[in-house]
């Protein structure tokens, strides 16, 4: 077969990806999948950062026991107030409870390999794409500082689980509702017997603790704590079956970890909407 040398794009070792003079020989729309990572974090930090550094009023709604989980535990306050007995309040803290817990979920998935891969494709621009110039000269890879420290990735893992269990507690309080006799609740006198209920919110909490787990086990850490470094599965069968039970959820991490991030910052906007009488959390019983 005939090779067309103009179609040849010389490989050198150690040189630059793409190579030096043309940007790139791709003629397909490899810019888009960029692009589109780039409005979809670039949201999610936007809302974030409002309502972690501002939004520090409407993160809980008592009569239906939900709380968003950029405040849980609930550190602040204003959840002692409303009740909330569960978690330690830090009186020298003068800023918003929600930076203290972020620290965690956010260590997370910043370095999580999937992410990792989105933001040094999308925001870096190296590597940006197969066969695409990058950005920068010089890319050495997370053998060095500052990204070597992104090796620390196992360790977010664990304290993620620990929010995955709060946040799981969460959910199942939001099943558990108080009773409140004419009870001023942001501007609104209630009353109402307590005991079991439900709620649409308390379903979204639910979803939103179910795909935190479920991105959590996709994890490539999880995968390699399931079955990484042993020689034989045959000597080791429950690993062997929780690393099977895991692998399929790792083939689609990069799904989990967007469901996940978005519903996350659903979650919290719709109990503020709730918490601050924009709309009605249905009551379902
Ligand atoms: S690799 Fe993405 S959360 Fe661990």
């Amino acid at each position: 077969m005939a090779v067309d040398n103009a179609s040849i794009t010389e490989v050198v070792l150690g040189g630059t990806r793409g190579g030096p003079d043309v940007k790139t020989l791709r003629e397909d729309k490899w810019w888009k999948l960029p692009l589109v990572t780039v409005l979809g974090l670039s949201a999610f930090v936007v809302y974030a950062t409002w309502a972690a550094v501002w939004g520090d009023s409407n993160f809980f709604y008592l009569p239906h026991n939900i709380i968003s989980p950029f405040y849980s535990p609930c550190l602040a306050h204003a959840c002692k107030a409303a009740g909330d007995t569960g978690s330690p309040v830090f009186d020298w803290w003068r800023l918003s409870p929600a930076l203290i817990i972020l620290v965690f979920p956010l260590g997370f998935r910043m370095t999580c390999y999937y992410y990792r891969k989105a933001y040094y494709r999308s925001f870096w621009r190296a590597p940006v794409a197969c066969a695409v110039q990058d950005a920068r000269p010089g890319y050495t890879g997370e053998t060095r500082a500052p990204l070597i420290i992104q090796n620390i990735h196992r360790y977010f893992f664990y304290a993620g689980l620990v929010f995955n269990v709060l946040l799981t507690i969460d959910a199942v309080q939001g099943f558990i509702w108080p009773t409140l006799h004419h009870q001023l609740v942001h501007g609104q006198y209630v009353t109402q017997s307590g005991g079991f209920g439900m709620s649409v919110g308390s379903l979204v909490l639910c979803v939103n603790a179910t795909l935190l787990w479920i991105y959590s086990l996709s994890c490539h850490a999880c995968r390699h704590l399931c079955g990484g470094q042993i020689r034989s599965f045959s000597k080791h069968p429950i690993r062997h079956k929780l690393w099977k039970f895991v692998t399929p959820l790792n083939a689609r991490h990069m799904t989990f970890a967007w469901c996940s991030l978005f519903f996350v910052a659903f979650t919290d906007l719709y109990v503020r909407l709730v918490a601050s009488g924009t709309i009605t959390d249905f009551k379902i019983f």
